[in-house]
């Protein structure tokens, strides 16, 4: 199946990017350092689906992750919700800005799809 090759300059810090990729969202975002130092300060004990934010990203300033909400499938809003991160206005899910799930009903953090980086480029898939 295709990938999706996308350029990592046209992307600028604390943007997000949504690109389609097998029929679904795939949610890229450029965090800047104050937000993956705030990936990296939750207690992980604390959370539904703990994982550490260096699990969940091959380099920190680049976030990406399927735009699916893990309750029952919407696609969650970027740069919004109590944690910094993305909100689902369907049941009210709260995803923080390493796409894990915070508050709400949704079970898992959102998902990260196989990717790699070429120099300049992310490849999905
Ligand atoms: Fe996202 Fe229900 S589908 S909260």
């Amino acid at each position: 199946l295709a990938k999706a090759e996308v350029d990592l300059a046209s992307i600028p810090e604390g943007k997000n990017v949504t690109i389609k990729w097998r029929g679904k969202p795939v949610f890229i975002r450029h965090r800047t350092q104050d937000e993956i130092a705030e990936a990296n300060t939750v207690n992980v004990q604390e959370l539904r689906d703990p994982q550490l934010d260096a699990e969940r990203v091959k380099k920190p300033e680049w976030l990406v992750m399927l735009g699916v909400c893990t309750h029952l499938g919407c696609v969650p809003i970027g740069e919004a919700g109590d944690y910094g991160g993305w909100y689902c206005p369907c049941h009210g899910s709260h995803y923080d800005i390493s796409g894990r799930i915070r508050k709400g009903p949704a079970p898992l953090n959102l998902e990260i799809p196989e990717y790699t980086f070429t120099e300049d480029q992310l490849i999905i898939g």
